[in-house]
């Protein structure tokens, strides 16, 4: 059907007017509304209707369209009923071209094949997905023109000319250009040199017809517009009209909206015509001219990672991902990192827990001390050396996001330490729930910026950070925390991090009675996986190591309540890389649980997910309660509190110990020290103390006992 766009726009041309587009999320403001409003649209004049399909993590998207996916996701939408409201739609007498703009992950988790059809069946005619770029788009384009649908490539400011050239060869129908760098939203005004954007564009991609998106909402703009483009896009701005309307007034309300944009121009519905001849194959072969562009590709570990990002973020990997080889392969770099050891309280140490190892009876238990480390946990392993290559790369500002706090305590941490300026993005609900942290960071000359939108954590936090990144790439650096996020993050974090397990290897042998050359088994808690990836890539190529990772089971991993995202989850597409990820049969990202906010993660880094994948490490999992027995029994043997986190792994080794010969050797990662929890845990006492029969409320008979 996706001829009817390239229709669209050569009728448009003719008429010697822009093609008029408008975005609505469907099931907004509620399911029955949609099409009316669509029907409302094209009354007024509107050519091209984009129909978001609502996801829960829009990471290219502002304030305005995030309520209206979340009003929508709460109406019950998903995408069968985004394909019954295209159908109805067709049915109810929209003839104008619909387009689905949306994320990848539901369409992953629904099938690619499947839903391109069923979509074409529908009557929808072609597709925009924010993150789906170049690198990863062409399966997906493939499985479109095989299918008859258009494949629209978004193109932004950052985009470069050979890339435009390539972006362009894609575009059966039109590519749309989105008009700043930022997410959705309407500013009141134009960017200012999007003339000189156009001419660019133009000068890349010759007559292919360009649409014009991000911050239009006037006459005064569309008329702007119209003279250097073909298509003017609305997508914000509509949507608050909608909201700001009764209910009643709302379609009436949209025509005339319309209407005032294109200027009262008539509109004869009975002139439209569909035409439902399947857009071809494109000349040539994009898949060959794409892969010759790219030359190898992203990085990636199997089948997971990539870079699944909005285009207006290519840039800004680009930029990191260069930086980061070239100082990965220069010794002054390194050198620069290690002067920092004795502030960091490298290296960690690392000793046997000889009372605990007695208790439990079975294998030797060592200790990797990461909680002795400054702030309190590895976390800012990660922090100073992606700091110092911030200063490197010439940036004088840093982001980072946070759950529980440390990892937003290690960077601010660590720009104060180098004079950078940092803002750390935080859930509103995580401020709530480390008020110390936040306290912390902003003693050391930290902004926390509470993120209010979606479910208020770590996931919402890492949304807003990636949108905020693009909004200032020439000064600042986003320190991601885990070993999460799109390429090169996961591979920089583990590098960053790796000098735990390296440690591990250099140590184990002269501290083991024996010389015993490696540890049996390793064992460490994963959130993220930046301590996991970091203590356990060391020992990949040696075999006979076991590596065993805990995640955390919450409430029960047969409930909603938990966090264990490779026991649990499926693959699928979050913040930028192919991984698991909780997620509900809708793709739609799940709400976690853990007693601890550093695991309290959806997603996992993709690195995990490979190893999971080769059988190389084990992934097991550790309810809440059992983290807290983990958290006493460490405490009450070695004298030492480790954070809830690290408590995870604890417990199950504690297992796994008891059923092994005292030969046996494991070594835990305690990764961060449970000061932090302390107030968490006599909280929670009450309610998890009866289950593992710990009770520290003081007995007032029992006082004068000794
Ligand atoms: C002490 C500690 N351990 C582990 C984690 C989990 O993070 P990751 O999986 O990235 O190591 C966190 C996260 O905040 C943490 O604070």
């Amino acid at each position: 059907m996706s001829k009817h766009i390239r229709d669209t726009f050569a009728q448009c041309k003719l008429e010697g007017r822009p093609a008029m587009i408008t975005f609505i999320t469907a099931g907004f403001p509620s399911i029955e509304e949609t099409v009316p409003l669509m029907l409302a649209l094209q009354k007024g004049g509107v050519d091209i209707i984009e129909l978001g399909m609502p996801f829960s993590d829009p990471i290219a998207d502002g304030p305005v369209i995030q309520r209206a996916n979340t009003l929508a996701l709460e109406n019950g939408m998903n995408l069968h009923k985004v394909l019954e409201l295209v159908k109805l739609a067709r049915e109810k007498g929209v003839k104008i071209p619909i387009m689905l703009m949306g994320y990848y992950n539901p369409i992953y988790r629904f099938g690619d094949k499947k839903f391109v059809e069923e979509a074409y069946n529908a009557g929808a005619n072609g597709f925009l997905l924010c993150d789906l770029p170049l690198e990863e788009a062409s399966h997906f384009r493939s499985i479109c023109t095989s299918s008859g649908m258009s494949y629209i490539p978004l193109v932004a400011p950052s985009t470069t000319n050979d890339r435009l050239e390539v972006l362009a060869a894609d575009a059966d129908s039109f590519i749309y250009v989105v008009s700043r760098m930022g997410s959705t939203g309407s500013t009141g005004s134009l960017s200012s040199n999007l003339d000189e954007l156009l001419k660019r564009v133009r000068s890349q991609t010759g007559t292919k017809p360009l649409a014009v998106g991000f911050g239009v909402s006037t006459r005064e703009h569309f008329l702007q517009i119209a003279g250097i483009a073909d298509g003017v896009v609305i997508g914000s701005f509509l949507i608050s009209l909608i909201n700001d309307t009764p209910k009643e007034l709302r379609e009436q309300r949209v025509t005339d909206y319309i209407q005032e944009i294109v200027g009262n121009r008539p509109v004869d519905i009975s002139k439209l015509v569909i035409n439902s001849e399947p857009v071809h194959a494109l000349e040539g072969s994009i898949e060959e001219a794409t892969n010759a562009f790219m030359g190898n590709g992203v990085d990636k570990f199997g089948e997971f990672g990539g870079q699944y990002i909005p285009e207006i973020l290519h840039d800004c990997v680009k930029e990191l991902e260069a930086a980061f080889f070239a100082a990965r392969d220069d010794p002054s770099f390194w050198a620069e990192i290690k002067s920092y050891y004795p502030y960091m309280g490298r290296p960690s140490s690392m000793h046997l827990a000889d009372r605990l190892t007695e208790q439990v009876g079975g294998a030797r238990i060592w200790l990797k001390r990461e909680d002795l480390n400054h702030t309190g946990s590895h976390k800012i392993n990660n922090a100073l050396a992606q700091v110092i290559l911030a200063k490197r790369m010439g940036k004088t500002k840093v982001i980072a996001e946070t759950g529980a706090g440390q990892h937003g305590v290690a960077t601010a941490t660590a720009a104060a330490k180098f004079g950078l300026k940092c803002t750390v993005l935080m859930g509103a609900e995580d401020v709530r729930r480390q008020a110390l942290n936040v306290f912390r960071m902003k003693l050391l000359g930290a902004e926390v910026i509470e993120v209010h939108s979606g479910t208020k954590t770590l996931r919402d936090a890492c949304n807003e950070a990636l949108r905020t990144w693009v909004t200032c790439l020439h000064d600042t650096h986003y320190v991601l925390g885990s070993a999460t996020g799109p390429h090169p993050f996961p591979t920089m974090v583990r590098t960053f991090q790796s000098v735990i397990g390296r440690e591990i290897c250099e140590e184990f042998p002269k501290i083991h009675p024996d010389g015993k050359e490696f540890p049996d088994y390793v064992f460490a808690c994963i959130g993220g996986g930046s301590n996991c990836a970091g203590t356990f890539s060391h020992f990949i190529p040696y075999t006979q190591v076991k590596l065993i990772g805990v995640e955390a089971a919450g409430e029960g991993i047969d409930t909603n309540s938990h966090a264990a995202t490779l026991t649990a989850g499926k693959p699928g597409v979050l913040h930028g890389a192919k991984t698991y990820i909780l997620q509900d049969s809708d793709g739609q990202v799940s709400e976690t649980h853990s007693i601890s906010a550093g695991l309290d993660y959806p997603g996992v880094g993709p690195e995990l997910a490979s190893w999971k994948a080769s059988g190389r490490a084990t992934f097991l999992y550790c309810k809440d309660e059992e983290a807290l027995e983990g958290f006493r029994i460490l405490s009450q043997s070695e004298g030492i509190i480790p954070a809830l986190e690290s408590s995870h792994a604890i417990f199950k080794a504690i297992e796994i110990a008891k059923t092994l010969p005292k030969d046996k050797d494991i070594v835990i990662t305690v990764s961060g020290r449970g000061d932090k929890d302390v107030q968490h845990v006599a909280e929670l006492l009450p309610k998890l103390g009866p289950k593992i029969g710990w009770d520290l409320r003081i007995d007032s008979a029992n006082q004068t006992k000794c």
